[in-house]
């Protein structure tokens, strides 16, 4: 890892950053409200019926939006059967229902582009808009890096993830709940993808709001 990466560190989130918990913390695993995850342009998306059916599980009801760089990655009929809902691109025309607001943000993977971003405010796209909206409304988020060895090092993430922590973001490892989001090694990544739990993010929803 470049002597320049970032380190995260969740359990110094500066206090009073992250919203308090909001009515649908107390009944967590029952119905717990309304989760939003984006699925982006790195390898990890492959599991994204997975990721979402964790969260299923977990008791959130689920939407999910993707980046146009997820595509080939995403399998909507998947999603579509655990969700109830497809995976949703664009933004809805006029006429259509608004969907609800996001009691919480999930962000698994999330690219170095999407990263940078989120902690830019750039809001070019239906799922960069949507996470930026949710972001600035204060809705707990939860994000999972899937950023490559050779970009880690960028300047510019640094930035963005100490950007993200201050406002309150909690980082999942790939590896593991409690792993601080680390460089992925390319020759390793289909080993990573396949041996990641989902329910790693509930946990990980879980401390953040036990921790606001
Ligand atoms: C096969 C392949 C694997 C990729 N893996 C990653 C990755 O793990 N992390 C990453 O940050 N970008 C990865 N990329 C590059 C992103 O897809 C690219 O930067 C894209 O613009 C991200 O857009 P998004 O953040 O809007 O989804 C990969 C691209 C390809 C073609």
């Amino acid at each position: 890892m470049p002597a320049t990466a970032p380190a995260v560190d969740n359990d110094r989130l500066p206090g009073g950053v992250c919203p308090g918990p909001t009515d649908w913390s107390a009944s967590l695993g029952v119905v717990a409200g309304y989760c939003t995850l984006i699925l982006t342009g790195a390898p990890l998306t492959a599991r994204g019926a997975d990721i979402a059916s964790g969260l299923v599980r977990a008791g959130w009801q689920v939407r999910v939006v993707v980046t146009p760089a997820s595509v080939p990655w995403v399998d909507g009929d998947a999603i579509t059967k655990v969700t109830g809902t497809a995976p949703q691109r664009e933004a809805r025309t006029a006429g259509q229902p608004k969907a609800p607001r996001p009691d919480v943000l999930v962000i698994a993977p999330a690219t170095f582009n999407t990263i940078n971003k989120l902690a830019g405010g750039i809001a070019d796209t239906f799922a960069h808009s949507t996470a930026c909206e949710a972001l600035g409304a204060g809705t707990p988020t939860v994000v999972v890096p899937m950023v490559s060895g050779r970009l880690w090092g960028h300047p510019a993430l640094a930035n963005s993830l100490r950007t993200l922590q201050t406002a309150g973001v909690r980082f999942a490892g790939l590896q593991g709940v409690d792993g601080a989001p680390r460089a992925v090694d390319s020759e390793a990544a289909g080993d990573i993808v396949a041996s990641f739990d989902p329910a790693w993010i509930a946990e990980a929803i879980r401390q953040l709001v036990k921790s606001s």
